[in-house]
């Protein structure tokens, strides 16, 4: 089978390691990619927004699966853009319809409502509704929380603890602050409790469960300072047991199947529910339609079946007859960022250590902003590396991927020493 993936990070790093491994592969190639991808696959520049020229890549390379990484593309409507042209052409990644659950969350919250998905109280304004949102405001306990309806780059959520500040961010949202995502302003109430990542693979109608993760979304060591796009991930995590996590499958993950396979949704694909264990009963805060970012990164390695296969029986409709194979072991991702991150950073430089070799089979290098220089690789973003270990036990799992980072250099190095350590003694 000729597969494209598309998107260049960290989370398209480790599924092109994943899908290079399996007996069905013939080619990969990973569109664009990075100089990690470009190890184990063949890189494809392209613009991910031209779906045009996607098009025509996916014709002359003869593609038969494609697998679009980041949300982007799908929320502006690459799945249908691409089967309207080649209604055989797998695809997993959710048309426009289904791609609404993270691009707009007002849509994702109505839809919680719609299918009765335990979530916060919510209500939605728009631009004309100032008053009535501060109204809403006074009715609520703080920390409030202000979300942008659509898509801001994973910057569209703020908490704050006095209805003074969440009344001038509400101002400034509507006034375009997110641009257009900021049209309409979700204010729900504030969740207090554990979040957890839990993923699912579906084809619309039946679903495999695939390992859950913990995201370290702060920048600062004890979950302090700005939020990130996510500093490392941990799979599994002890409080999400199997009473836990049977409350989530019952509560969350069928209800979405069943309220996706109702609406008549075109979703075939990965749904990635964040959500909050209050008190050991699970509560969505949002969907996204496609794998999380580093999380990804710690599920694959995971994953001991073959998950090529199982994204060809979900494109194809029948992945009820697929067995998930889960490894007991303990996945560790750290993330190596760039100095300055998620504020302003530079870029360009070279990266040290990338091929320190400890003799140990268990760590993966997975890059996920960086670039090719030369004969050498540079940073090209602001999360720049992921350091994967797979080991017996989270203590083994985080030494040897602190151990390996150690190894590895750039100027501005950055990256959180306190992954996991919450976990330790649980
Ligand atoms: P999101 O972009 O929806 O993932 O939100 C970003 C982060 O804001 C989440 O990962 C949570 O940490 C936090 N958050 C979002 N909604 C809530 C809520 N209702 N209560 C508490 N925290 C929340
Ligand atoms: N790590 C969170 C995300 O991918 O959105």
């Amino acid at each position: 089978m000729n597969v494209l993936l598309l998107g260049s990070g960290g989370r398209e790093s480790a599924l092109a390691w994943k899908i290079a491994r399996s007996p069905l592969i013939d080619h990969l190639y990973c569109m664009p990619g990075n100089p990690g991808t470009a190890a184990i696959a063949t890189n494809v520049d392209c613009t991910l927004s031209d779906f045009e020229s996607i098009a025509r890549h996916i014709y002359s390379l003869s593609i038969d699966l494609l697998i679009v990484g980041p949300e982007n593309p799908l929320v502006g409507g690459i799945t249908d853009f691409l089967h309207e042209k080649m209604p055989s052409l797998m695809i997993i990644g959710p048309g426009r319809d289904g791609a609404r659950l993270e691009g707009s969350k007002d849509f994702a919250k109505a839809f919680m409502a719609r299918h009765s998905i335990p979530t916060a109280a919510y209500n939605t304004f728009e631009v004309s509704q100032l008053e009535e949102a501060g109204a809403f405001l006074e009715q609520l306990k703080p920390p409030y929380v202000l979300k942008a309806d659509g898509l801001a780059a994973g910057k569209g959520v703020i908490i704050t603890h006095s209805t003074e500040e969440a009344r001038l961010e509400l101002e400034l949202m509507f006034g375009g602050k997110f641009g257009n995502a900021g049209a309409k302003v979700v204010i729900e109430e504030y969740l207090s409790g554990i979040e957890l990542s839990v993923f699912v693979l579906t084809d619309g109608r039946d679903y495999l469960m695939l390992p859950h993760a913990k995201d370290y979304k702060r920048i600062g060591e004890g979950d302090t300072g700005p939020n990130t796009g996510g500093m490392g991930s941990v799979s599994p995590v002890p409080f999400a047991d199997d009473l836990f996590m049977s409350k989530v499958e019952e509560r969350i993950v069928k209800p979405t199947i069943r309220g996706i396979a109702a609406e008549g949704m075109n979703y075939c694909g990965f749904i990635f529910i964040g959500l909050m264990n209050c008190g050991g009963d699970p509560y969505v805060i949002e969907y996204n339609v496609r794998m999380g970012d580093p999380e990804c990164e710690s599920v694959v390695r995971r994953i001991d079946s073959d998950l090529l296969e199982h994204l060809k029986a979900a494109a194809k409709g029948t992945l009820s007859l697929e067995k998930i194979k889960v490894s007991p072991k303990i996945a560790v991702t750290v993330m190596a960022v760039s100095g300055g991150y998620p504020g302003s950073y530079g870029k360009g430089f070279p990266i040290s250590g990338l091929d320190a070799d400890f003799g140990e089979d268990d760590i993966v290098v997975f890059h996920a902003g960086t670039a090719a220089s030369g004969s050498g690789v540079v940073t090209s973003g602001g999360r720049v590396l992921a350091v994967t270990s797979l080991a017996d036990s989270l203590d083994e799992a985080l030494q040897a991927s602190y151990r390996h980072l150690s190894a590895i250099s750039f100027e501005g190095i950055t990256y959180r020493r306190d992954i996991g350590k919450d976990l330790l003694d649980f």
